[in-house]
């Protein structure tokens, strides 16, 4: 079922557009407001907010939706804390979802940051992105929040590198995951030359241009 009709608008970006009915046109407001209703821990937030900063930036290089890459991001782990575990989260996510207006496409998309639960294959650039950058902002928050300065200006690629290395450092990051969704990423929208650290860097400038928003800015210093 196809809940959302696209059509050109100015600049020819693709605008979606929902059936009477079906769905209602949703922003990175809307995204955001579910953020804030459902999830409470600072850390989610931020992971978000991180995953929807790259997005943006891999919209734009891409020449994708800028503002709809980055709601999806947003949006992606807004159940977490209603479905903490892999056997719900994001599958049950989709029927809140649905209940709130969100688009098909839209659930299609989130559902695939975790084929193994939903079934759910990535299709789309935008799919590819999504895990990708989903997978590293964990090692560039932890690296940011080890430092004194809390100021995620001061991290750089070699910083990142020397942290990816210690594989005690920010554990639950899975490195052999993070080089494979970066492979497939850079398959599918770069073919193939994006590099993993080309992709960090890219991650880690997105997430310094939204330092404020990410609370990484040095304002959590000691
Ligand atoms: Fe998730
Ligand atoms: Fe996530």
């Amino acid at each position: 079922m196809k809940a959302a009709a696209a059509t050109v608008g100015p600049r020819g970006r693709k605008i979606r557009r929902p059936k009477p009915g079906k769905s209602e046109v949703k922003t990175r407001d809307d995204a955001w407001q579910m953020v804030a209703r459902h999830v409470q821990d600072r850390g989610l937030r931020r992971h978000m907010l991180a995953v929807s900063a790259a997005m943006r930036a891999y919209a734009e290089r891409l020449g994708q939706d800028a503002d709809y890459w980055a709601t999806v991001g947003l949006l992606h782990d807004f159940d977490w804390e209603i479905h903490p575990d892999l056997d719900r989260h994001p599958s049950a996510g989709a029927d809140i979802l649905r209940a709130e207006g969100w688009d098909e496409e839209t659930i299609r998309v989130i559902l695939s940051h975790y084929t193994a639960g939903t079934g759910v294959a990535r299709e789309k650039p935008i799919d590819f992105a999504l895990l990708a950058c989903g997978e590293i902002t964990g090692l560039i928050v932890a690296t940011t929040l080890v430092k004194a300065s809390r100021n995620i200006a001061e991290v750089t690629p070699d910083s990142l590198r020397k942290k990816w290395k210690d594989k005690r450092f920010a554990a639950g990051v899975d490195r052999e995951d993070v080089v494979a969704v970066t492979a497939d990423f850079s398959r599918v929208c770069f073919d193939g030359k994006q590099e993993l650290w080309d992709h960090v860097g890219h991650v880690l400038a997105a997430m310094q241009g939204a330092a404020a928003e990410l609370e990484l800015d040095g304002r959590l210093a000691a």
